[in-house]
């Protein structure tokens, strides 16, 4: 099963056989995924994002927590037909992250690994913790100072070891980094950790599931970017296969106060330059300096897309609109949905904006 797996890839022209001890290039870069065969065979009688498994990378060992398969709804029962929310906060844990929790517990199993430590402002951390209790992993989830007390709450309920990091976003990622060195565990990064964008790659094949087609548009909260990339190859794989003719434009939303890959949009960059954040509710997409940065911005040049920001103020206002039609997400929940009537659709356009985490965890 561990020779199913596909190489590591590097911009810089390496390539490695996965093992549980490489989480990043020797050239420090982070890495990708050699190409895989797709097929386009959703199975119903498997359960979770398996229903895909003809589709993904990483070969099922039946880990599943009922992930996936979210719903797609309209934003509103009497608004814009052509405006489309995917409820992700229907997944196990309350966010999208279960799709790449999934394949990565799958992978660090497929490895070998007993423990694996993950570094996270929250989500993907609860999502790591609860898949890596469910695939019998031992799992250390390091989680930045001011993190939301229900988020640590639940990470500690799967049996995981919370370390809460006095600082920065970066410096929980190096707490963990370190860890990982220390340990030799397995670094279940959804940064690194391409196999993690594997697992959510779902989320575009639901989408062109239900719709038979694809979106115009995907409008997509970006911290680290693994929602973007993510999405990004899922409709790229479904582009390879000649089932949609292209990729939906995507447009990133960052918040204004922790903005650094729209401040190399709006610079013409290639390169992202690290910021100092501000404070934002929006604590799942406060990332100073992502590593994947780069990444994203191609993405959203690639398929005409943007990145926009949007202040705390719009945030809070579409918090509140969507909690006045029942819909209950956590800040970085609303963050999509804030972003969507700046943009000037055009009549007929399909839009599709995910409520990626659940109000139940975090407020305002
Ligand atoms: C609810 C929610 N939405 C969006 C994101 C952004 O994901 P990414 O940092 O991979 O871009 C996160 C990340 O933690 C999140 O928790
Ligand atoms: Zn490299």
């Amino acid at each position: 099963m561990r020779d199913a797996l596909p190489h590591y890839t590097c911009a810089c022209g390496r390539s490695y056989v996965p093992d549980a001890a490489r989480w990043r290039c020797d050239c420090g870069g982070p890495l990708d995924l050699a190409a895989v065969p797709f097929t386009w065979r959703p199975r119903s009688t498997e359960e979770g994002l398996w229903r895909y498994a003809d589709a993904l990378a990483v070969p099922s060992l039946g880990l599943t927590l009922g992930e996936g398969l979210t719903p797609l709804i309209r934003a509103s029962p009497d608004g814009d037909p052509g405006l489309l929310l995917k409820v992700e906060y229907a997944s196990p844990t309350g966010s999208f992250k279960d799709r790449g929790a999934v394949t990565l517990a799958t992978v660090a199993r497929l490895l070998g690994a007993e423990r694996v430590v993950c570094d996270s402002s929250g989500n993907a951390g609860t999502a790591m913790a609860a898949y890596a209790a469910r695939a019998g992993l031992r799992a250390e989830i390091f989680v930045p100072e001011g993190t939301s007390a229900k988020k640590v709450q639940q990470i500690a309920g799967h049996g995981a070891e919370v370390t809460v990091v006095p600082g920065s976003r970066e410096d929980t990622a190096t707490a963990a980094a370190e860890r990982v060195e220390r340990t030799g565990a397995f670094y279940a990064s959804h940064v690194y950790n391409p196999f993690f964008h594997d697992g959510v790659k779902t989320y575009a094949l639901e989408i062109f599931e239900r719709l038979g087609t694809a979106p115009d548009t995907l409008v997509l909260p970006a911290g680290n970017g693994t929602l973007v990339i993510g999405a990004y190859l899922g409709f790229a794989a479904l582009r390879d296969a000649g089932l949609v003719d292209r990729v939906p434009r995507v447009v990133a939303v960052q918040a204004e106060r922790c903005a650094p890959v729209a401040a190399a949009y709006t610079a013409g960059a290639r390169e992202v330059t690290a910021v100092r954040p501000g404070r934002t509710a929006a604590e799942g997409i406060a990332i100073a300096a992502p590593v994947r940065g780069p990444r994203v911005l191609e993405i959203v040049r690639d398929t005409g897309g943007t990145v926009v920001t949007v202040s705390e103020d719009e945030i809070a206002a579409a918090h509140a609109a969507l909690a006045s039609r029942g819909l209950w997400v956590e800040p970085t929940g609303a963050v999509a949905y804030a972003a969507v009537s700046g943009l000037g659709t055009a009549p007929g356009e399909v839009v599709v904006a995910p409520l990626c985490g659940s109000g139940l965890k975090a407020s305002l």
